[in-house]
């Protein structure tokens, strides 16, 4: 369908639904922009689930007769085995899921069809359908997120002792563990759980019986409704109940950071696995291969986990974008709400899936590590360590003559631990052989036991501490 063949054509008949003073119906294009259904129809379970609590509390309230009730229970749940089973044909010219599930309801049981809608609006109703779905969205994420921690714990364990080099500005600084390096991802990925549950805390007040905008004359029970739709309440004021969503920009907050996260890590991978560094390999599963050069094997995910976080990144910015100029209360904006949360959440069960997938199945190249954890005079920080805690030198001094060391040997093209004790005496005499007890990089990360430090111990005791605290 083209813009130019279709602008000029009008659809005939109004409405069914909003029709009752419209004349004409909606021209083509104008049919285009406005129907959601070919993505809202994701929010199916959730509409009809929505629907049904609606409906009890009506009969429960008196609002319709027991009878008209169970007809609408009845068809309602026979348009959702429609639904799931296929055989529903979705119509654009109803717009969005929830007239779509009306009409039909409307043409299983008839009459009655026409008496769910008391005492509620789909601004209220679209509201909830959709709280609903981000709230599930919200606990697939965090499950997963929980088994990607699950899988960076095991690493760290495996790893405790690995050395590697730690870096800063991507220059060696001192020698770490890489299981201490694993375990800093899963403190992040701890934050971003507990976003999310924050934001699954506040998300979860019930909409409906906002009605339109104002409440409604009817003697409605929006407790019960809440409550059967496991809300913790119903949201307090009717006005904020149809025009908030910060629950969505909360969940896509939450989302662009912990895609920034898994971000970073995918670029370490993307390094680590290039030839120049060979920290690690990754598996078959997770890698391809080059057409044209055969020793190649490319971290194809890690680059595309770090290329999707601008997807998560540009959706959170898409909604907030929507959001900052609309008026109280509802705005047929908000109907554009729901792909950026559809294309977030999608995102990012494929990215933490992904990731979880490499760091489970890659190889640590422990004797790399252990190689290039001491090039760079990672060491040369214990050098000036042990001249503070041996000499009682202050440590700013400690520093200067540590560096006249390093130069010395970088002039020599050799390693701090391959200078004599006669080199170190020519730049500070009062150096013992005692010094040599610090230089090698294992001893350099066994030496930093502070609390959260890179000792193989504390990193042992942190993963332990990691498996209680979040898994
Ligand atoms: N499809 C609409 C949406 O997603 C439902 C609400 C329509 N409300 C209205 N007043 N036209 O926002």
């Amino acid at each position: 369908m083209t813009a130019k063949n279709n602008a000029a054509t009008t659809n005939s008949g109004a409405s069914s639904i909003w029709g009752g003073r419209f004349e004409g119906g909606p021209s083509a294009i104008m049919q285009r922009i406005n129907a959601s259904i070919d993505f809202d129809k994701r929010l199916y379970a959730q509409d009809i689930r929505g629907s049904k609590a609606h409906c009890r509390m009506l009969m429960a309230t008196g609002v319709i007769a027991k009878e008209d009730g169970e007809a609408i229970l009845d068809g309602l749940e026979k348009v959702l085995q429609e639904i799931e089973s296929g055989s529903f044909e979705f119509s654009a010219a109803l717009e969005d899921i929830h007239m779509n599930v009306e009409s039909r309801l409307a043409q299983i049981i008839g009459e009655p069809a026409g008496r769910l809608h008391t005492a509620r609006s789909r601004n209220d109703q679209v509201a909830t359908d959709f709280r609903l779905w981000v709230r599930d969205a919200i606990d697939g994420m965090e499950a997963a997120l929980k088994g990607l921690q699950e899988v960076l714990i095991r690493r760290a364990e495996q790893h405790a002792a690995t050395v590697m080099p730690g870096f800063t500005h991507l220059q060696a600084a001192q020698p770490v563990t890489f299981g201490h390096h694993m375990l800093a991802y899963v403190e992040m990925i701890g934050r971003d759980r507990s976003r999310l549950a924050d934001a699954r805390r506040r998300l979860n007040e019930s909409p409906l019986g906002s009605a339109a905008l104002a409440g409604t004359s009817f003697p409605i029970d929006r407790h019960m409704t809440a409550k059967e739709l496991g809300f913790d309440r119903p949201c307090a004021n009717s006005l904020d109940g149809v025009s908030d969503r910060d629950f969505a920009l909360e969940f896509l907050a939450a989302s662009s950071i912990c895609a920034v996260h898994l971000s970073r890590l995918a670029e370490e991978l993307v390094i680590w696995t290039s030839a120049q560094f060979r920290f690690v390999t990754l598996s078959d599963g997770f890698t391809t291969g080059s057409s044209i050069m055969p020793q190649k094997r490319n971290p194809d995910a890690a680059e595309l986990v770090r290329a999707k976080a601008g997807r998560v990144i540009g959706d959170l910015n898409s909604l907030l974008i929507v959001m900052k100029g609309l008026p109280l209360t509802y705005s047929k904006d908000m109907q554009d709400d729901k792909e950026p949360v559809f294309e977030a959440a999608e995102t990012m069960e494929l990215c933490i899936a992904a990731m979880t997938g490499m760091i489970a199945d890659m190889t640590v190249n422990e004797d790399v590590l252990k190689a290039a954890a001491g090039a760079g005079f990672t060491t040369a920080t214990d050098i000036a360590d042990w001249l503070v805690r041996v000499l009682g030198m202050p440590f700013r001094q400690a520093h200067h003559v540590t560096g006249r060391i390093v130069k010395l040997a970088e002039d020599r093209g050799c390693g701090l631990e391959d200078l004599s004790l006669a080199d170190m005496q020519g730049v500070e005499p009062r150096i013992t052989e005692d010094v040599f007890t610090v230089l090698g990089v294992e001893k350099s990360a066994a030496s930093r036991t502070s609390f959260g430090g890179t000792a193989p111990d504390n990193v042992r005791a942190q993963a332990k501490a990691a498996r209680e605290r979040f898994l």
